[in-house]
């Protein structure tokens, strides 16, 4: 893959750089759990484990990232948590009930679905990130005690490697259809080479009833670059140390839709508003949708 130019520098820790938006993720669904929008018991102690202030601060309540001005944050951190997470938890059990018995997580960073989500008994839950990342989460929560759900898998490799390769290497099996999470990761990371070829990656891999669910910046993402930027100075201004040009790759990107369903798949887009619907939230106003909600949209795709 081609290298994005952001998280070359620090590749795999949640704590400088690239990683630490993995961590901020965390942060917002501790808020989201601490109000009881969602139930996700690891976020605050890991991010507490993480050991970032910023982020402890938000998963505690004490910093709400919502308030730091126009492009300071996201609109109703918790409830915007809330709602990509019900979107992306209510995926995975649809295709458990639907009978896929494996399910692929890329970028997963510090993602709890293979130890929190109800999965059939025989699932397999592969979570796919740096080394660094995939080893801090099995080896804390093995510690905390914590059994996953799910019979879990974390594979450590590099996103722009033969990350294929690596799957199969511990079992995944490409004739059986999968349940694909890529969630946080085409929004900040991947430039448009490298995000079509992880997608061609995901699609040779994706036996016929496979699904997939991601978030992804809306082409072209020269504007979400732009707030991006502004949003991450703002948080550097509150202390979050970041490292390097930061964590988000500020050229254009592909049409991740258009170019799923080129590759065959039936593709349902939809966006924040959408989200907080089938969340029961109360709507977010149009002011609360400028910016960097309206920016990132969703999808599910099947392939049939
Ligand atoms: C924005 S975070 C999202 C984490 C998680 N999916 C969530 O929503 O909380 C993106 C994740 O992708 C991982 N990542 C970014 N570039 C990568 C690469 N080239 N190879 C492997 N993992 C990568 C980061 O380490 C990070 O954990």
């Amino acid at each position: 893959m081609t290298m994005a130019p952001t998280d070359q520098d620090d590749a795999g820790s949640l704590a400088t750089g690239a990683g630490v938006i993995a961590t901020v993720l965390a942060a917002a669904r501790a808020a989201a759990a601490s109000r009881g929008l969602i139930s996700d018991p690891f976020a605050a102690p890991l991010v507490h484990k993480v050991g970032l202030e910023f982020c402890i601060r938000v998963a505690d309540g004490d910093l709400d990232i919502s308030r730091l001005g126009k492009d300071g944050g996201f609109p109703r951190l918790a409830e915007f948590s809330a709602a990509r997470t019900k979107f992306f938890d209510a995926f995975f059990t649809d295709a458990a009930r639907g009978g896929i018995r494996q399910a692929v997580i890329l970028g997963s960073g510090l993602d709890t679905r293979a130890y929190r989500l109800w999965w059939p008994a025989e699932t397999m839950v592969y979570e796919v990130d740096h080394p660094h990342v995939v080893d801090f989460k099995t080896s804390t929560m093995r510690a905390w005690g914590s059994a996953p759900s799910a019979n879990r898998r974390a594979v450590g490799v590099d996103l722009r490697d033969d990350w294929p390769a690596a799957l199969r290497r511990v079992g995944f099996d490409a004739a059986a259809p999968t349940a694909w999470v890529i969630e946080g990761l085409l929004v900040w990371y991947v430039p448009s080479d490298a995000q079509n070829r992880l997608l061609d990656g995901v699609t040779r891999l994706s036996a016929p009833g496979s699904r997939l669910a991601a978030d992804h910046a809306v082409p072209p993402s020269r504007p979400q670059a732009v707030h991006n930027e502004s949003l991450v100075e703002r948080w550097r201004r509150r202390g979050l140390s970041l490292t390097g040009p930061g964590p988000f790759y500020s050229g254009e990107h592909t049409d991740v839709v258009r170019h799923l369903s080129e590759s065959g798949w039936i593709t349902v887009p939809s966006g924040i508003a959408d989200l907080f619907a089938a969340a029961r939230l109360p709507k977010l106003s149009v002011r609360e949708l400028d910016g960097a909600p309206a920016a990132i949209r969703y999808l599910a795709a099947t392939r049939p």
